[in-house]
């Protein structure tokens, strides 16, 4: 972590605990980019990622993807510095690709209550897509508060704070390139 991220001398910084090098993030990514390229052969999909956390995870996908796509973006709100979801979720900013018959595919970071992703797709359904399906980095299972599932997993973990390759804390690490469990 230390090559990737100089701290100031006196800052106090929890431990981190590598979870994925960028070597097995990036082969996990084209194993997954070749499922959805396989699975949607003879669509024109609509990729909408979901910032800000999956914007790594994002353009590295889509770089791996062999069929046509389309690109677009919505920003929920964060939780702030707060370590654990309220389900309180509200929307930033708003695609604006037409929705209405297209196949989408979300993109997001993480899935760890479910909540957040329950939103999203209840109100992407209401602009009438022909199909929804969820890919995630990471898929944060323990914690789960309502049956989701997603329809592609990079990586399974039981639990744990997850930061780097866009995943923060507090708005911090976004920019490793490997991921870590944070230890406070
Ligand atoms: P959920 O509604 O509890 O599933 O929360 C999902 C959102 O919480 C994700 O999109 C992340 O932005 C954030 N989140 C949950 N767990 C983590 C984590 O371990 N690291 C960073 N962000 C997280
Ligand atoms: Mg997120």
């Amino acid at each position: 972590m230390n090559d990737h991220l100089q701290q100031p001398a006196n800052a106090e910084t929890p431990e981190f605990i590598q979870v994925l090098s960028a070597n097995a993030i990036h082969q996990k990514v084209v194993h997954l980019a070749r499922r959805i390229s396989a699975d949607y052969q003879n669509e024109r999909p609509l990729l909408i990622g979901v910032l800000k956390g999956a914007v790594i995870f994002f353009s590295d996908l889509i770089r791996q993807l062999t069929i046509p796509v389309s690109i677009d973006f919505i920003q929920l709100s964060s939780y702030g510095n707060s370590e654990a979801s309220c389900g309180d979720v509200a929307f930033c900013s708003q695609v604006t690709s037409d929705l209405k018959d297209r196949p989408l595919l979300i993109v997001e970071d993480i899935i760890d209550t479910g909540l957040t992703m329950d939103k999203l797709v209840k109100h992407l359904w209401t602009f009438e897509p022909e199909s929804i399906r969820v890919c995630t980095l990471i898929d944060k299972y323990e914690r789960r508060e309502i049956e989701f599932k997603a329809d592609y997993v990079c990586h399974e973990v039981k639990t744990g704070f997850l930061v780097g390759y866009g995943l923060d804390y507090a708005e911090q690490y976004r920019q490793l390139p490997a991921i870590y469990e944070l230890k406070f």
